[in-house]
């Protein structure tokens, strides 16, 4: 774009590296096929509306057509010097179809252009992610399922500290990763507004009609003010702190993984689709993929913080920092949406070593709990029950043994209320199974949880069996 394109306030032209510091088509090319959606939606209004005669109106779309072919062919040629990709299309257009292409603008300012065209970028750009939650969704649905069986130890402190299912964890991470996506629609549902007529930032002379380009563009209604339509980017922070904050989900997930992978935990084995060997140790089978997904989730978080950032101190309405929204927002879907792809292939894939964790159960002393509650059930107060076992733990821990191998006489002597019947309270299955509360880890609870997670799927049109076959699901366990 020389100065001359600009009218006649300008006689000089743009210092090049100025003009380099100012281009934007490199990262918001991407927005192309928004950019047409709302040009034709604004254009058709203009023709109807009478603004622009029928027959321009006509060839202008004739025209943003044949463009948004050429670029979803990667056929059109961008370019610097046009600086964004609204001047880069609208420039093309005109040179193609002639002055008529000059009218497109008419009553439309670039500032309530790239707000739509960025309401409609992001709003597909969450319905996606959501999409990509439900791949991992059904693969922990499809994996609860076939591993119900499997036992483990549920941790605090990263300390074993109570028996879960397998299952039960899977479906922990399954919450989250749902609520990740609640927010993503939330944030989609909320942005669902039309800036077109805005204008530069106090609307237009000219009788628009903004229902029907928001309309058109399946906006839900125009947006209410002009100033706040241009000037605010709270929609893109919304979107990417609901990425955010599902990051920071995927990356205590891809901690897991690794942990369990370890050598240390035996967990689980990630598949060799999604682990690396290492160049110089040969024995190494290192879980990159999920470091990966960790490490990747600080980008994620800074692609939130140079969003809130770039707006505060911002005076209303548009300014031109406002440009600086792409790069983050595209990179925070960006790495979500391959994080979530990735993950999601790691889990299908993953070998699950059920005799692993058991043995975790048994040496962990998982089973303290049990022996507590149980004179807690026999009218012991809880706290000299868990002093008790406290000191049974010492003893059995000192003896190399675990609690069910000390004998009904030492636990009669650490208290009386002790009866051969303990041991079945030491049964981790069954210490498992009397935790049946709703949200609880016993079979009918996980069993109930992955079947209304499979439904809700199902309800949305997701099949799960169709999603894990896709993505090559294991059955493990044991
Ligand atoms: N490339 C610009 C952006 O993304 C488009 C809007 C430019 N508006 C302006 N008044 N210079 O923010």
């Amino acid at each position: 774009m020389t100065k001359k394109a600009w009218g006649g306030r300008f006689g000089e032209e743009l210092n090049d590296k100025a003009l380099a510091f100012s281009a934007s088509v490199d990262v918001d090319q991407r927005l192309a096929a928004e950019d047409v959606e709302g040009s034709i939606a604004h254009v058709r209004m203009l023709a109807e509306r009478g603004i622009v005669p029928l027959e321009d109106a006509l060839n202008i779309e004739r025209g943003l057509t044949h463009i948004a072919e050429e670029i979803a062919a990667g056929e059109f040629e961008f370019t610097d010097a046009r600086e964004d990709v609204h001047m880069n299309i609208e420039a093309t257009l005109t040179e193609r179809i002639g002055a008529a292409g000059g009218k497109l603008h008419t009553a439309r300012s670039r500032n309530d252009q790239v707000a739509t065209d960025m309401r409609l970028f992001t709003r597909r750009a969450c319905e996606h992610t959501a999409a990509s939650i439900d791949a991992v969704l059904a693969v922990l649905a499809s994996r609860a399922r076939t591993e119900i069986h499997v036992l483990m130890p549920g941790y605090t402190h990263l300390q074993r500290a109570q028996p879960v299912r397998l299952s039960h964890h899977l479906l922990a991470w399954a919450e989250m990763l749902g609520r990740d996506r609640g927010r993503m629609l939330d944030a989609a549902a909320r942005m669902n507004e039309s800036p077109l007529g805005a204008a530069a930032l106090a609307g237009t002379t000219f009788d628009l009609d903004r229902e029907a380009t928001a309309h058109a563009l399946g906006f839900r209604r125009p947006m209410r003010n002009s100033l706040d339509a241009v000037a605010d980017r709270d929609f893109l922070v919304e979107a990417v702190a609901a990425l955010a904050n599902c990051a920071v989900h995927l990356s205590r997930i891809g901690e897991e993984l690794v942990l369990w992978s370890s050598q240390e935990f035996g967990f689980v084995e990630m598949s060799d689709a999604f682990t690396t060997g290492s160049s110089i140790m040969p024995q190494k089978k290192n879980p990159d993929m999920a470091e990966l997904i960790r490490g990747k989730t600080g980008r994620v978080v800074g692609d939130l913080v140079s969003l809130l950032v770039m707006l505060k101190g911002l005076p209303l309405a548009y300014n031109r920092d406002m440009q600086e929204d792409k790069r983050p927002v595209f990179d925070a879907f960006d790495t979500v949406d391959d994080s979530l792809e990735v993950l999601t292939g790691c889990v299908a894939t993953a070998r699950f070593d059920g005799d692993r964790m058991r043995a975790a159960l048994r040496e962990g002393f998982a089973d303290a709990t049990e022996l507590a509650d149980y004179l807690a059930a026999r009218g012991v107060p809880f706290r000299e029950a868990h002093h008790v076992v406290g000191a049974l733990v010492a003893r059995a821990s000192a003896e190399k043994k675990v609690l069910s191998e000390l004998s009904l006489e030492v636990l009669k002597a650490a208290h009386e209320a002790f009866d051969q019947d303990v041991y079945e309270a030491l049964d981790f299955e069954r210490a498992v199974e009397r935790r049946a509360l709703v949200g609880g880890p016993a079979r009918a609870q996980v069993t109930s949880q992955t079947e209304r997670l499979v439904g809700e799927l199902m309800a949305r049109g997701v099949d799960t069996a169709e999603v894990a076959e896709r993505f090559g699901v294991k059955v493990t366990g044991r």
